[in-house]
């Protein structure tokens, strides 16, 4: 590897500090208010990407054996169409609280669990998925979006062939941002809830072009809706 100092950025890795700040704020409070403030309000005002966008996105991509990582309150998981009527659905997420409140909340479907961080290699044994969601959790992973990209590389692995991985993030460049998005963003990115100062759309594309196959990506306001599915 080149180790001139442009390229020390390469080596640069996230802090276990960063990690834990990007899922830290999901307590029991922020997960009773999240489906209004975020999305309701956040969403449709601030993000211009009404939830109703990432619902039909969801929809369209959800299979019968299905996982969904960085889990929040599980609001998509339980208001999605699956195409049958006993799926097979997990969970993985950092966070015991989400975990706790996401598989209460679709206890029906008597979800997998699995506490895991996504930057790590997955080394839980587990039947693998025909689909995976990560919606909104890109965005809250330290480093660029080449770095967090490992998280698409760590569930490749759990991925059936031709399996499709799907979801979105709010960017913070090379798409259209207004003030109220930079305020927010800016304020989030000082906390440490959100970690997507370097997050652009072609770094996006780039990233899930080089292990996916047939990539789309859309974007509404400044999220990019995006899908792929396994080689
Ligand atoms: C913004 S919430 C998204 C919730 C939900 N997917 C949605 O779209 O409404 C981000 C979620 O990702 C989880 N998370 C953050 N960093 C993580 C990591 N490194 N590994 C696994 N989950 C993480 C958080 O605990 C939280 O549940």
């Amino acid at each position: 590897m080149n180790l001139k100092p442009d390229n020390y950025e390469a080596l640069r890795m996230p802090t276990q500090e960063q990690v834990i700040a990007g899922q830290a704020a999901y307590t029991k409070w922020l997960l009773s208010v999240y489906d209004i403030a975020v999305l309701g309000i956040s969403n449709s005002y601030v993000w211009k990407c009404p939830s109703s966008i990432i619902e039909a996105h969801y929809n369209r991509h959800v299979s019968s054996n299905h996982l969904d990582v960085g889990v929040g309150t599980g609001y998509f998981l339980d208001c999605c169409n699956f195409p049958s009527y006993s799926p097979r659905v997990a969970l993985m997420d950092m966070n015991a609280s989400t975990l706790a409140f996401a598989s209460k909340r679709i206890a029906r479907y008597s979800p997998e669990i699995y506490q895991h961080n996504i930057l790590e290699k997955i080394e839980i044994s587990m039947e693998p998925f025909n689909s995976v969601s990560i919606n909104y959790l890109i965005h809250c992973l330290p480093g660029t979006i080449a770095e967090k990209a490992v998280a698409f590389d760590h569930l490749n692995t759990i991925m059936n062939s031709g399996a499709c991985i799907f979801g979105s993030t709010i960017l913070h460049d090379g798409v259209p941002i207004g003030w109220p998005a930079r305020i927010l963003m800016a304020i989030y990115n000082k906390k440490g809830i959100f970690a997507n100062t370097k997050d652009n759309l072609e770094g996006l594309e780039i990233a899930l072009c080089q292990r996916f196959k047939n990539v789309r990506l859309k974007v509404f306001g400044c999220v990019a809706l995006f899908s792929g599915e396994v080689r």
